[in-house]
């Protein structure tokens, strides 16, 4: 099994990593069986998978009943398990009970939490009562209103700085690995560099430890997805070029065949 050790070393012996988002017990085996080291329970599971609009709605309640679901599916990933918006924020010590819920009652390994420098404190109380923390800079969707959209980060000097600032203080708050989502490559690299945790990088160019898919979009099942991510398949397609077989194979008659029958 992934270990956070496992994470760390590699950090150093430069070898690169990936990791997916998984949902239910069904697609985590599938994602565990082609060794994918991690595996993250993503807040993404809220539009990826429930239909809201943005990760905003998702309760920790929602976020734990498919964290069971993963860890049910997968056994040699390390479990990522992600804090949904405002189950965190209040306080170090709401950060202490829900994270410690993803752990005691939804498998997982350890959390991930969105924020920057303001969150080095709540970093440092899960990792003092040993829960690991990954961290997530940049883009962090559960601000989405404050970005006024779903819009690149560190653009300008003053973003940069604060970003590379962050990433060195929740290093030092005792997080053991760090998102880097829809920045420039080059402010990345930097962060990358500068770190002795892997950087995962999700529309963060190609220098960080690590890189990191929403499943659904790398299978090609979602409508629309940012530029930075490659769909590997167009699973959608498929799936509804499968039903259509299926609609037309009953209303014809062809479905079920003799092979597909019970005999007495
Ligand atoms: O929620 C999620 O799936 C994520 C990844 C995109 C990093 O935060």
């Amino acid at each position: 099994m992934t270990t956070v050790p496992d994470l760390l070393r590699m950090k150093s012996e430069q070898r690169r990593f990936a990791v997916l988002t998984a949902h239910d017990a069904a697609t985590a085996a599938i994602v565990d069986r082609a060794q994918i080291p991690v595996i993250l329970v993503g807040d993404s599971l809220a539009n990826a998978a429930l239909g809201y609009q943005t990760t905003l709605p998702i309760t920790l309640d929602e976020m734990l009943h498919h964290c069971r679901a993963v860890a049910r599916g997968a056994s040699n990933a390390l479990l990522v398990g992600d804090l949904p918006f405002m189950s965190y924020e209040v306080s170090p010590e709401q950060a202490l009970v829900s994270a410690g819920r993803m752990l005691k009652e939804g498998g997982m390994h350890a959390v991930k939490l969105e924020g920057g420098s303001d969150q080095a404190e709540t970093v440092r109380r899960l990792s003092g009562a040993g829960i690991p923390v990954m961290g997530h800079l940049g883009l962090t969707p559960q601000k989405v209103h404050m970005f006024g959209g779903y819009k690149v980060q560190g653009r300008d000097e003053r973003s940069q700085t604060e970003i590379a600032r962050a990433a060195r203080d929740l290093e030092q708050a005792g997080a053991f690995s760090l998102v880097l989502e829809a920045v420039p490559a080059g402010l990345a690299e930097r962060i990358t560099a500068a770190s002795g945790i892997p950087t995962i990088g999700i529309g963060a160019g190609p220098h960080c430890d690590a890189q990191v898919l929403v499943l659904n979009d790398m299978l090609g099942m979602s409508m629309r997805v940012p530029r930075f991510v490659k769909r590997y398949g167009e699973l959608g397609t498929e799936i509804e070029r499968m039903a259509r077989s299926f609609a037309s194979e009953v209303e014809g008659g062809a479905f079920p065949a003799p092979e597909h029958v019970y005999k007495a």
